[in-house]
């Protein structure tokens, strides 16, 4: 049995790293197993400029030790008011690697997203030309359409229209969920490429109700049944490059969680690394971790690979049961359980 496992450094591309008095605690954890992370813009108000985006981007630098050696990768929040010369300024700037849409209401922090994504094509065709990528959230707002098949919807009635109207468009499809995802992604052009959560090859819908309500297992897109999980896997532990890793770890407190009304989100930034390597490990997989982990995210984004490494060990640990966020507590997934493996310190 393999008992150390040593890769290039990962990057994860789709985390929310929050603001405020949380941040501190959950970008040390995302930065102590990543070179880099695409940052989700979904703050209160949301990061709709390149000025909003540099100075998140140095409230996150200033959160972490000098030495933590982590890139944050920004990314917009796309609105009907976007404008193109605001695609050309990120382009310009460097440090925006990417726009995100949300449909308005599809999830956490979506209010201020988009309505009528027609409203939005000076825009788009911007990104296109400059190639600059649209991170996608996945999910169609219809409330007549059940919350199970929002994604599958979604592909059909929005996606695939849009890479028809945009065919250069770099799209990244983000933490798919479904078989349908999958297929969507396999037959469509290389500028299409979507990111994987642990959570989403790990568990299946039965996990929010194991011997009762269990909001921990909570996010959007929601969990799906097994048959979904297994395509994931077999997507993810195939070696097509259009499948990266991007953990959507998104903390909320445990009191914003464990509530009538619960908000979506799983925190997965403590250990997502160890996560993604018990996932590849159960489907026999895991020499094919590190392109996954480390090659095809930077690839797609046109990014130099990582050249450091980072080690694994087989070393069972228990997760904490609650993790310090600002002054509250977050929970994390696999709370009070254990976990295989455990990353290695590194200087
Ligand atoms: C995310 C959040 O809390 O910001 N929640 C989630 O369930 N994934 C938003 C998102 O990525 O959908
Ligand atoms: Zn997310």
């Amino acid at each position: 049995m393999t008992q150390t496992l040593t890769l290039a450094r990962p990057d994860d591309w789709h985390v929310h790293l929050r603001d405020g008095e949380g941040l501190a605690a959950v970008a040390a954890a995302t930065a102590r197993q990543f070179a880099r992370a695409i940052v989700m813009p979904n703050l209160k108000p949301p990061v709709t400029t390149v000025a909003q985006a540099k100075a998140y981007r140095d409230r996150i630098l200033a959160a972490l030790p000098r030495a933590a050696g982590f890139t944050p990768l920004m990314t917009l929040y796309l609105t009907e008011a976007t404008k193109p010369a605001e695609i050309e300024l990120a382009r310009r700037s460097g440090l925006v690697y990417g726009v995100k849409y949300y449909p308005a209401g599809a999830t956490t922090h979506s209010e201020a997203g988009v309505r009528d994504l027609a409203a939005c094509n000076e825009t788009l065709r911007a990104m296109e030309d400059l190639g600059l990528p649209l991170q996608v959230h996945g999910e169609v707002t219809d409330p007549s359409v059940d919350v199970f098949d929002r994604e599958r919807v979604f592909i059909e009635r929005q996606l695939i229209p849009l890479i028809l109207r945009f065919p250069r468009l770099k799209v990244v499809l983000e933490h798919i969920t479904t078989a349908s995802a999958v297929k969507f992604v396999l037959t469509a052009d290389s500028t299409v490429a979507a990111t994987v959560t642990p959570h989403h090859l790990l568990y299946n819908r039965n996990a929010m109700f194991q011997g009762g309500l269990r909001p921990h297992f909570y996010c959007l897109p929601i969990l799906k049944r097994e048959e979904h999980r297994q395509a994931l896997v077999k997507a993810v532990t195939s070696g097509n490059p259009k499948f990266f890793l991007g953990t959507d770890s998104a903390p909320h407190a445990r009191s914003a969680k464990e509530t009538a009304c619960g908000c979506a989100g799983i925190y997965s930034a403590h250990a997502a690394i160890e996560l993604y390597a018990e996932a590849f490990e159960a489907a026999g997989a895991l020499d094919r971790l590190e392109p996954f982990a480390s090659h095809f995210g930077p690839d797609f984004y046109g990014l130099p690979r990582n050249s450091a490494r980072i080690t694994l060990r087989r070393e069972p640990w228990e997760v904490p049961s609650a993790l310090p966020f600002g002054e509250d507590s977050l929970v994390p997934l696999r709370a009070g359980e254990q976990i295989a493996w455990r990353l290695q310190d590194f200087d």
